[in-house]
């Protein structure tokens, strides 16, 4: 009995302050490391700033200029996630990359482009793989949301096996590795995380019809919540492990496509790809390439 109630006491006084102390420490583990840390910024002579102790980063374009910024670390594969919202409004003209590139004549390339539209009118996502300097694989989608409004996360999951691109934590595109049929694989070129926003109006919008508006300038594009779970690559060799503290195992290296999955890429595949190198037969004539056939 004595002890029951003096145990009690102790759990009444000592779990405030259990949680008082805890607290600090779970918020640090939830939220993204300060944008500084993982990246520098390359070019646009002031037009990318990190801002708010570096939680966001903004990229942005005027007449004379666009912006960009690069990963300090290279990577060799990883679960890669960032939070983007791009260019509201009249972004006709304007593409914002994100996209993992290696170095080189022979480099490989995982993209993300996303191209500006008129108001109102929807942006494309514009998303390549290259392997050893050979592209031409290009998947484009539309969006189920508007992606000026909000922030929304966007994803590669790059390990030995695949290449898995998603928004929102729905896969929208895998590229398998298909080496079994002579179609070489990114696996042995570290690559670094670029992106920049940039003038296309000579091809982004309506194929190049629209031109860019720069009475609207300066364009502006924010990042948020990077994340990696990743191999970093220094000096001839490659560790993996997460950015932040919350997940430890490496299980995304082998990670694939569950049934339910399965199903969202389909989803999003019948009913938001609008361009499917795959299905275009017109422009491979000898034959689609050998990685359009799988099982
Ligand atoms: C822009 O809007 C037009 C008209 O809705 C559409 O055809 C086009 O695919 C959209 N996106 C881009 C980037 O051109």
């Amino acid at each position: 009995m004595g002890s029951t109630s003096s145990s009690s006491v102790l759990s009444i006084l000592l779990l405030p302050l259990l949680i008082l102390l805890l607290l600090p420490s779970m918020i640090i583990t939830t939220s993204a490391n300060p944008f500084h840390q993982d990246f520098e910024i390359t070019w646009g002579d002031g037009r990318a700033k990190i801002l708010n102790d570096g939680e966001l980063l903004t990229l942005s374009l005027d007449k004379a200029s666009g912006s960009g910024f690069q990963s300090k670390n290279e990577y060799l594969f990883g679960k890669i996630d960032m939070q983007l919202k791009l260019v509201p409004g009249n972004s006709a003209g304007t593409v914002t990359a994100y996209y993992l590139s290696s170095k080189g004549s022979a480099w490989d390339e995982i993209d993300f482009e996303f191209l500006g539209n008129l108001s109102g009118n929807p942006y494309i996502l514009h998303t390549n793989v290259f392997s050893q300097g050979k592209g031409n694989r290009e998947q484009q989608f539309y969006l189920w949301f508007d992606p000026t409004a909000d922030f929304h996360t966007y994803s590669i999951l790059w390990n030995p096996q695949r290449i898995i691109f998603s928004v929102d934590g729905t896969p929208i595109r895998e590229f398998k590795n298909m080496e079994s049929s002579s179609v070489p694989f990114p696996k042995n070129q570290p690559m670094r995380i670029y992106s920049s926003l940039w003038n296309a109006d000579d091809w982004a919008t309506r194929g190049g019809l629209v031109k860019t508006d720069w009475t609207q300038a300066p364009f502006t594009a924010s990042y948020m919540n990077f994340n990696a779970d990743a191999c970093v690559w220094s000096s001839g060799s490659s560790s993996c492990a997460s950015t932040s503290s919350t997940s430890s195992s490496n299980s995304w290296l082998s990670q694939e496509l569950d049934s339910a999955s399965q199903k969202r890429l389909q989803w999003a595949q019948k009913n938001y790809m609008i361009y499917n190198y795959c299905s275009d037969t017109k422009r491979f004539p000898q034959g689609l390439p050998p990685e359009c056939f799988t099982s």
